[in-house]
């Protein structure tokens, strides 16, 4: 048995309640480890000994039953599920999971889960096109719960419309390509290529005790090393300093300033794809001291100014030791499409990410960021999410681009 493939199966009430049974026997012949969890109404329609001899296994309906709550409480059976699958969700199953009820074990369950939710709907028509279950439908929809179904057909009362059960060979479809992307996303799809990353800020001396610096937290740039790492990259992050940890799996090159970044991106090998999120000084202490600067009376220090290496714009220029995929970032606290797309043009790279950085967005160091993703076809805006999220988005671009 493929212990990954476990199926919690909740039975709500409703006619259709029969065809779990041979929805039981069809996900048990492909190898589904199934465990039911039903509710009293459910039971009017089928009883639980049908139901525990075709899934060989206890079947659990009390909430509050001491014994299953010392074998198995309800937190541990939506844990140990890898779907919860509600076949049939009544109108009243539905309800309650859309509003958050909990007042028996299938609905508490629901609402305990971490799990993939399916469910295939079952009732009257006139209960399916109510305004109330559809508002339901709806919210579930948006919470990503996988509705499937209902069909249009006869119904058990006689009258004729949408709110039959789908079918049990095709509830077995969907739960089987589930599973099947499922594993195909655990797949490392970015095996072999080579990736740079740049994270954080960096320092610019101005003595040997004092340097000027930015806000960047490295929380955006070390997201994304790690999301790439776990697709299956070698991935190099080129970190300014920053408080965070090293993520793990990755090769890190801490480095201070623009200079000695330039310097690593550049001697480490030659990359596939190198993703430009540090935040780097555009200047750097041309007189830097040698010594702490004294101080004298009366007499303040002028700092003179030299321009930074523009590492991206180096790197993406770089001939035949251009990356395949240069990737940049650009925040802006104005018109950051407009002036996102001219840097994307001026800095030669394939795509920007382009996020406002105005103070009230609290983007600068903080842990969610509204990306711009700019290419050469055009630009789609990100909804807000948080910088794992963002790095994720664009783990699954770079994926896009490399397998198609
Ligand atoms: O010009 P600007 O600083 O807005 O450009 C931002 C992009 O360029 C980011 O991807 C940043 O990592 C990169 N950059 C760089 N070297 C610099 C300045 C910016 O790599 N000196």
């Amino acid at each position: 048995m493929n212990k990954t493939r476990k199926i919690l199966l909740i039975v709500s009430g409703g006619i259709a309640a029969y065809k779990t049974l041979s929805l039981i026997r069809l996900l048990r012949e492909n190898e589904f480890q199934v465990r039911v969890v039903m509710t009293k109404a459910a039971e009017q329609f089928v009883t639980p000994l049908s139901l525990a001899s075709l899934s060989e296994d206890k079947v659990y309906t009390d909430l509050f039953s001491l014994t299953d709550e010392a074998e198995m409480g309800h937190i541990q059976l939506s844990r140990d599920a890898d779907l919860l699958l509600v076949v049939p969700a009544s109108a009243d199953l539905m309800s309650k999971m859309a509003n958050g009820m909990c007042n028996d074990l299938a609905s508490t369950v629901l609402l305990a889960t971490d799990k993939p939710v399916m469910i295939a709907p079952a009732m009257n028509v006139r209960m399916w096109h109510h305004p109330a279950t559809q508002d339901n439908f709806a919210k579930l929809k948006s919470r990503d719960v996988k509705v499937i179904g209902p069909v249009e057909g006869v119904m058990a009362c006689g009258e004729y419309g949408l709110g039959r059960m789908v079918e049990p060979e095709e509830i077995l479809e969907v739960v089987k390509t589930h599973f099947e992307e499922v594993a195909n996303s655990k797949q490392p799809l970015l095996i072999g290529r080579k990736v740079l990353v740049t994270s954080g800020p960096t320092h610019e001396p101005i003595d040997p005790v004092r340097y000027i610096a930015n806000r960047s937290s490295g929380r955006q740039g070390h997201a994304i090393a790690t999301a790439l790492q776990k697709a299956g990259a070698e991935v190099t992050l080129v970190s300014g300093p920053t408080r965070l940890a090293d993520p793990v799996g990755v090769k890190v090159i801490h480095v201070e300033s623009a200079c000695a970044m330039l310097d690593a991106c550049q001697e480490n090998g030659r990359f596939d794809v190198a993703v430009f999120a540090a935040a780097v000084a555009d200047w750097r202490v041309k007189n830097a001291g040698a010594q702490k600067t004294k101080k004298e009376n009366g007499k303040l220090p002028v700092l003179e100014f030299a321009e930074n290496p523009d590492i991206l714009k180096t790197v993406s220029n770089a001939g035949n030791d251009r990356p395949e995929l240069v990737v940049g970032f650009a925040a802006e606290t104005e018109n950051v499409v407009e002036y996102a797309s001219a840097k994307r043009i001026r800095k030669s790279c394939d795509w920007i990410l382009a996020n406002d950085v105005s103070p009230e967005t609290g983007t600068f160091g903080g842990e969610k960021n509204s990306i711009h993703f700019i290419h050469s076809a055009g630009v789609e805006s990100w909804e807000e999410m948080s910088k794992q999220a963002v790095a994720e988005r664009l783990v699954e671009k770079v994926v896009a681009y490399f397998n198609g």
